[in-house]
Formats: structure tokens, sequence, C-alpha cells
């Protein structure tokens, strides 16, 4: 992003050029990544946990490629000799997941290829509609609001952090609403949607395993008393061959929507917010023309996406990207933030221009994935980030961050973009 710093990320020679936990990168991978991009179509690089070099593809249409083309494999069991189903289930240990809880966060339809994938992919579909998303607009907004309503001041400075109190709390709620969560129980789903992503030891393990239980038992509920929402919705999905998802596959579906759509929805609001305040041209713009939110949340999806790269892919067989071979179950991950900034694909990429034009792709920007996997949720977050910036600035029109944008706290994290909070005054 334009307001980073000049550092150049560590380039050296041999298997790894790159290190993913490089302080430059992660400080501002937007620029970082770009500048590998500039040296590299792909390029490997060192990311903990992991022995084996992980292939990074850099440039717009070769991320595209990877992501559209069948030999790059999600589940790992499709090559096999590779250590990435042992990472994976190294990772879900290390987050204190048990033996009895770890598919559910491990055989997610992120991790399916093939016909298992439109299979799964297909059942959800038919019940997350774009018509479901547009219903629930309203009740998007009503939710903002009342977040808005109830924003707490600190006691001292009269700050509020928008990131606990607004950016995160929004999508858990949302989701709670999509899938038809009871209000009485929705304080323990906001209660594990922040121990999910809250880093203290074991919080994430059993957040997922009371969730896991909660889900079940709603599925019984459902099944018993159907009701109007996304859940029974699931539970009667089937296509025409009768197919249905096991308790197991709905219960690891409602799970994945909220691992995949909760913080990454709360770093839309929090990122696209804080360039909006760190852009005042933009911000006016917008305010004096809120019809501009959807164009908006897509230039800031572009702009500062909070999904830096997509998970691993392994390719089935060798590839050969421009003059690198990458080889059979070679672990490889596509650079969203890389594609997103190449030059050869957008105008100036580092200029945040909220009136961009989309160059009349479908989806532009590659923040949302690209392919088979592209994500599920898109029409949602997009709904989510432009009700939440025009109810932003239509309430507060004064509203200004309260710490010097060069003292933002973002957590060091490789995949992700995140800012740890975000004090503002209203
Ligand atoms: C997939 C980004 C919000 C549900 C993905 C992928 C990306 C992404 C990059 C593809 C990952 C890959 O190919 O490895 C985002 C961003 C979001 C967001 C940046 C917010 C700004 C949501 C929401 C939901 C959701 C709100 C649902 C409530 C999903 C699902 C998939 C997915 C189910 C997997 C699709 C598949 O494997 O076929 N998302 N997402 N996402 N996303 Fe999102």
């Amino acid at each position: 992003m334009s307001t980073s710093a000049e550092s150049t990320p560590a380039m050296g020679t041999g298997k790894c050029p790159v290190d993913m936990m490089d302080p430059a990168l992660l400080s501002d991978p937007f620029q970082g990544y770009s500048r590998i991009r500039d040296q590299h179509r792909v390029v490997g690089a060192r990311l903990f946990g992991i022995e084996q070099p992980v292939q990074l593809v850099t440039g717009y249409d070769d991320v595209r490629a990877v992501l559209s083309d069948p030999r790059f494999a999600n589940d790992p069991a499709a090559v096999s000799g590779t250590e990435g189903e042992t990472f994976r289930r190294d990772a879900a240990a290390q987050r204190g997941l048990s033996e009895e809880y770890a598919p559910y966060f491990l055989e997610t339809i992120l991790d399916a290829d093939g016909d298992e994938h439109t299979r799964l992919r297909k059942l959800v579909s038919r019940t997350f509609t774009v018509r479901r998303v547009n219903d629930l607009r309203p009740r998007v907004e009503q939710i903002t609001e009342k977040l808005l309503d109830d924003l707490p001041r600190h006691a001292e400075d009269g700050t509020v952090d928008l990131i606990e109190h607004f950016a995160y709390p929004l999508p858990i709620t949302v989701i709670c609403e999509l899938v038809g969560v009871a209000e009485e129980d929705r304080p323990r789903w906001r209660d594990w949607g922040s121990r999910l992503f809250s880093f203290a030891p074991g919080a994430f393990g059993s957040a997922i395993a009371e969730m896991v239980d909660h889900i079940h038992e709603m599925v019984r509920e459902r099944r018993a008393a159907p009701a109007d929402d996304l859940l029974t919705g699931l539970i009667r999905a089937h296509d025409e061959d009768g197919d249905r998802l096991s308790d197991q596959e709905l219960v690891t579906m409602v799970l994945t929507l909220v691992l995949a759509g909760h913080e990454t929805t709360a770093h839309l609001i929090g990122n696209g917010t804080f360039a909006l305040l760190t852009h005042p041209d933009q911000l006016a713009r917008l305010r004096a023309e809120p019809g501009l939110a959807p164009r908006a949340v897509h230039e800031l999806m572009r702009w500062c996406g909070p999904v830096q790269a997509t998970r691993m892919r392994y390719p089935t067989e060798d590839v050969t990207i421009g003059d690198t071979t990458i080889p059979r179950g070679a672990p490889v991950m596509a650079v969203l933030v890389s594609a997103n900034y190449d030059p050869r694909e957008f105008g100036e990429p580092e200029r945040l221009d909220i009136t961009r034009e989309p160059a009349g792709r479908r989806e532009t920007h590659v923040g949302f994935g690209h392919g088979p996997h592209y994500c599920m949720g898109a029409a949602l977050a997009r709904q989510e980030g432009e009700v939440a910036f025009t109810a932003l600035l239509r309430r507060y029109p004064d509203l200004a961050l309260a710490i010097d944008p060069a003292d933002a706290e973002r957590q060091p994290l490789p995949g992700s973009w995140r800012l740890t909070r975000l004090p503002v005054r209203l």
C-alpha cells in the first residue's frame, strides 16, 4: 500500500529466496509481494511449520490460471507422498483440536476437489443464493445500526475501537442471522467468534469443539422443526439424485461459513475504514456520493483486501510456469495481493480510487479467489462492507483516526492483513 515503508523483503538465492515472516513483507505485503512479483513469476518461500519450500505464484494471469487449473489439487491426499497432510494435521493439533473434532476443520469444502467439491458446492449453492443474501440486507442494516447505537467510548479519551466493537461483532451476528441461530444463543456465538481468532492457548480448539456440539444440536432441532433459514435449507438440500449432506458434512459446512466469513469480513471493514480515513479525498467522494459504495468496496477489496494468499494447492503432476517447473506435490500458494497490484492488469495499482472502473470481468480483482473455490460468501461480504461503510459515514460526519496512521498495529501473520485495533473519534 502506498503508506508503506520502503524496505525491501530479504531476497537471497537458493531454494527459498523469500521468507514469509520477513518483517518487511509482514508490514507491507502489498508493496513487498509486488516487488517480488516484478522479479519472479514463481518463487520458493519459507513458511514456518512446513519443511518444504512453498512455491509462490505472484502475477495476476498466473494466479488466475493456477486457481482454475484442475492439476492443482486442494486436498494434499490427492498427491501421495507430500507433507501437506501432515502439515495440516499438525496445524490442527497445534491449535488444540482433538482427533474427534479435527475432521470438522480438515474435511471442508475448501479441502475437496473434483466431483466431491462440485457435489458440496452444488448442495450449498441451492440454498446460499443471491436472493437469500439480498433478502438479508434489511437485517444487516438493522444489526449495523444497533452496533453503532451501542458503541462504547473509552472512559478516558472517548475513543472507540472499531475492530473490537464494530468490525468483529458485525459479521458473526450476520452469520448467526443467516444460519438461523436463536437470539438467546448469539452471545455464545460472538464469544466463540472472538475466541477463534484470539490466539490465546487452547482458545481455538475449545471454541471449535463447543460450536460443533452446538451446531449438531441445532441440526437435530431443525430436523424436528424446520424454519426459514440456511440451516433448514442445507438440511433439505439435495440434488437431482436425492443426494444429501450427512450430519457431519452439515455441521462442517456451517462451521466453514463461520471460519471463512467472520474474520475476513471483519478485516475488510477494518482495513477499508482505515484506508478511507487515511485518504480524505476518497472519503469525501464517498460521503458526497453514497451510491459509489459498491464500487468502493470493490476497490477496497483490491487495494487492502484481508486475504494475502490462498491456501495451499498441490500439483498432481509437474507444471511449468514461465521458466520454473513446479514439481508434482510441491505446496503452492497463489499470492492475491501481488496479483491485485499487477500493473499489467490495473493502471496505477498503488492508487486507491473508489471510482475505478472494473475491467469488465466478473470480479476483476482476485481478493475473493478465483476458479472453482471462488468465495461462496463474496456477495454477502460485499453487502456487509457496503452497509458498514455507508452507515459509518452517514452517522459520523467527523469520523477520524485517533492514532497516527504510522502507529497502526497489525497482526504479524503471513496469510492475512489485519489491524489489531482501530481507535477512532466519532
Ligand atoms: C473461499 C476470501 C467472506 C465463505 C474463499 C477464498 C477466498 C475468500 C480468497 C478462496 C480460497 C482458496 O481458493 O484457497 C474471502 C474474503 C471475505 C470472505 C476476503 C470477506 C471480505 C466470506 C463469507 C463467507 C465465505 C462472508 C460465508 C459466510 C467462503 C467459502 C469458501 C470461501 C464457503 C470456500 C469455497 C469453496 O471451496 O468452494 N473466500 N471470503 N467467505 N469463502 Fe470467502
